[in-house]
């Protein structure tokens, strides 16, 4: 079978791959359609450690190949999301209805692959870019059979950790102001799940300024380029305070009430902390490298009600907020096919790569037939 083999130097497009049958609570998925996240990229990189061989890609949709003897949610031949949370469902997290903060649901590495005969393990409990996957049955959400797996695919990572961020983290209200710092696969899910929230200014910030049009067409009313110059100042300057400040005072005038880190570096945390009026909170959703610090000045925080929000894969409940993806796409709201810019066969991913680091793509997808 072919698949994307993370192999500790780099990345091999392999048909070297083999993956087991289903064990009871678990299913065979064969991956349709599969988008790439910078998280897959950062696995390579090196920012996100991940003990290789490990078949990458989190971000899939595709068709039920087998299920194990005792699954009853999903049956051979329906269409789903693959969720990457393998959350265990009964914890008192699970429980309350935030399967984000599951302990089970980070770092419970399996080896369900075999790569040239050796175990190889899987990435993000999905590892989407193979020909087949194995993943826990409450990974498998059901979509309607007529939703393209193209453009379902993306609601597995970007979608719903881009929108989810919005809704279920933040929980946006109309009227607020917002900035959005990179224009990527999920900085383009903010900025739709503001709109859809009714946030009435979104700045999309970016250093590449062909981000504009692309951050417009999703619901951004203003542009800022942050490769010339301070973006904190510009999203400021832009967006007039919800009081005034005065002279002297610990806060400049201006900012919003919400800025997304969608990068995944410290010093554009701190831009979009800087950004902020006062009651405003900064959400951090980018994955830098491990151990990464942001320097924050306390009393621009104490004295004026700003915060900082961390968000894991947009606060999901994947069986609720899949569905009402869905939903919003067939109402519109939702754009899913304006963000594939460019599909592939798997077999040109390095080219998709190549695409993603230009700044060319909103997302590009990889295709398995
Ligand atoms: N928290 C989570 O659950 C979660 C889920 C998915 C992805 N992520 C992380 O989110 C980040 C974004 O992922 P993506 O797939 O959207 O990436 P992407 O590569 O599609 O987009 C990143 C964007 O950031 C822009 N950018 C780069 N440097 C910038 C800067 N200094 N200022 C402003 N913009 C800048 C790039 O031009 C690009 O448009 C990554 O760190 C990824 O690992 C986190
Ligand atoms: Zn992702
Ligand atoms: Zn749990």
């Amino acid at each position: 079978m072919r698949g994307i083999v993370y192999t500790g130097e780099g990345v091999e497009v392999s048909d070297e791959l083999a993956v087991r049958d289903p064990g009871p609570k678990e299913v065979r998925i064969g991956v349709r359609a599969a988008g790439v996240c910078h998280s897959d990229l950062s696995v390579i990189n090196g920012t996100i450690p991940w003990t290789p061989p490990a078949v990458l890609g989190h971000e899939g949709a595709g068709v039920v190949e087998a299920v194990g003897a005792d699954v009853a949610s999903v049956k051979v031949g329906d269409h789903v999301v693959v969720a990457t949370l393998a959350s265990c469902g009964t914890c008192r997290a699970c429980s309350t209805g935030h399967p984000t903060w599951c302990r089970r649901s980070l770092g419970n590495v399996s080896a369900p692959f075999t790569y040239k005969g050796e175990p190889a393990s899987n990435f993000a409990a999905a590892s989407v870019f193979a020909e087949s996957t194995v993943i826990q049955e409450v990974q498998a959400v059901r979509i309607p059979k007529d939703i393209p797996f193209t453009s379902a695919c993306l609601i597995g990572c970007g979608v719903l950790t881009g929108v989810g961020s919005v809704l279920n983290r933040a929980r946006v209200r109309p009227g607020e102001t917002a900035a959005v710092f990179g224009v990527g696969g999920v900085g383009l899910n903010v900025i739709q799940g503001l709109r859809i929230a009714g946030a009435t200014r979104i700045v999309a910030v970016d250093t590449v300024a062909a981000k504009e049009d692309l951050g417009r067409q999703f619901g951004a009313t203003d542009f800022v380029d942050a490769s010339t110059g301070d973006a904190a100042a510009a999203i400021r300057a832009l967006v007039p305070p919800n009081r005034e400040s005065a002279a002297g005072s610990l806060s400049p005038m201006g900012g919003v009430t919400w800025a997304f880190e969608c990068v995944g570096h410290p010093a554009v945390l701190r831009s979009a902390l800087d950004a902020l009026d006062w009651g405003g909170t900064a959400v951090a959703i980018g994955v830098p490298p491990r151990g990464s610090e942001v320097a924050v000045d306390v009393n621009a925080l104490a004295y004026v009600d700003r915060s900082l929000l961390g968000c894991r894969y947009g606060a999901a409940r994947p069986h609720h907020d899949i569905p009402l993806m869905v939903d919003l796409y067939r109402s519109g709201a939702l754009l899913l096919d304006e963000l594939v810019s460019l599909t592939r066969p798997l077999e040109a991913f390095r080219e998709v790569v190549d695409e993603m680091h230009s700044g060319r793509v909103a997302r590009g997808v990889l295709l398995f037939d």
